[in-house]
């Protein structure tokens, strides 16, 4: 991407520094699976829980995002210490596709960081397997009467949540891989209906809505990670943004790069009363100030692959509404310290989250922000 001077001294100096903090995480965690340092320091290894519930350890939806940043380095450098650690997590993977129990939509976010990413980028045969397995498991969720893709496990059965807009990528590329137009009806199908049930008129989005599993109807708004369900929780605009902007990518129906238009419209409308740093839901109370950095690093990725689908004269809002956001947010959250673990704080759960949940450093903020730079100096893997 061509950018201004002064830009560009920013983006080389912060190569500068994710190179020499990256080499020393990767030394220090290996495969290991990292989630939210405690004091600085990754204490628990995600891959040690071995209880099979949805929601522990191995199976939490965050778990391929280290090797997804694993990925995008080797991409970057080719340093090989960097494939062989995502290898190693990809591998513990396979515990999981043989007891399935536990799994849910977020496979997506699973698969498409380890195995679809080796695959991408070595041609690996195993991992492709690996990555259609997850895909079946996926499209083993959707509901036909609803064209819906359910959302967690027990008795949620006829939820539907944005966040799935990320997780369906999976289904595309199984689409490409075989040549079985099932994968993306099923992934087309769930993005015609997060479009007309979740995505609100004025470009905010719900995040989770509960339909009847017989009818596809609206039965409810349940509460969510936001504020309350009228909300508009900030991480569930950047998954709208860049999953609509990827499912047109993937499937170029007009619809979909339209929605993320709007939903980004939304979004940097909102952030620019707040620092251009995202509040972790941009329609709660003034008080108390509660950031997510999650949310811009994800957004800005989104509002980067938009910008890749627009005319040339519409391409300088995205870029350089994503660009101003990350700088502000990594300008007051970013710790360059290779001692230190993790990169960026001011990561938010959830807006009713525990205090140890609130403005951390959460495992995707340093996900999306790295592959926002790589982006930026055009050396990212693509793995959506
Ligand atoms: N997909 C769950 C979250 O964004 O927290």
């Amino acid at each position: 991407m061509n950018l201004c001077e002064k830009n560009q001294q920013w983006l080389d100096d912060v190569w500068a520094k994710l190179q020499t903090k990256m080499s020393a995480e990767v030394d220090r965690i290996g495969d290991k699976i990292p989630y939210v340092p405690e004091d600085g320091v990754y204490k628990k290894d995600m891959s040690t829980g071995n209880d099979k519930k949805e929601g522990s350890d191995l199976y939490w939806w965050t778990n391929g995002f280290w090797p997804g940043m694993l990925w995008q380095m080797y991409n970057a450098t080719g340093d090989e210490r960097y494939k062989k650690a995502a290898e190693g997590v990809e591998e513990k993977f396979d515990a999981l596709l043989a007891e399935a129990i536990g799994l849910h939509h977020d496979v997506g976010f699973m698969w498409l960081h380890t195995a679809v990413a080796d695959f991408r980028k070595t041609g690996c045969e195993k991992s492709k397997i690996r990555g259609l397995h997850a895909a079946n498991i996926l499209a083993g969720r959707y509901n036909p009467d609803g064209k819906f893709i359910r959302a967690w496990n027990g008795d949620r059965i006829g939820w539907i949540i944005i966040d799935c807009m990320m997780n369906i990528p999976l289904l595309y590329w199984a689409y490409e891989q075989t040549g079985d137009p099932r994968y993306k009806q099923i992934a087309m199908h769930h993005a015609d209906t997060a479009m007309e049930k979740i995505v609100r008129a004025d470009g905010s989005s719900n995040h989770i809505v509960a339909l009847d599993p017989d009818t596809g109807d609206v039965v409810d708004y349940p509460p969510c990670q936001g504020y309350d369900p009228k909300g508009s929780w900030s991480r569930g605009q950047a998954w709208a943004i860049y999953g609509f902007a990827l499912s047109y990518k993937h499937t170029g129906k007009q619809e979909y790069l339209d929605t993320a238009k709007k939903v980004a419209h939304y979004f940097l409308a909102n952030v620019a009363q707040s620092g251009n740093i995202p509040l972790v839901d941009f329609r709660a109370p003034a008080e108390p100030v509660m950031y997510d950095t999650t949310a811009a690093a994800c957004a800005a990725c989104g509002m980067l692959e938009i910008a890749q689908h627009v005319p040339e004269f519409e391409k300088a809002l995205y870029e350089n509404g994503a660009i101003n956001m990350m700088k502000a947010t990594m300008e007051k959250f970013c710790n360059w310290d290779p001692n230190y673990d993790s990169i960026l704080g001011g990561g938010t759960e959830a807006y009713h989250a525990k205090p140890s949940g609130i403005e951390v450093p959460i495992i995707y903020g340093d996900y999306f922000m790295i592959e926002f730079i790589l982006r930026l100096m055009d050396k990212d893997l693509f793995v959506w």
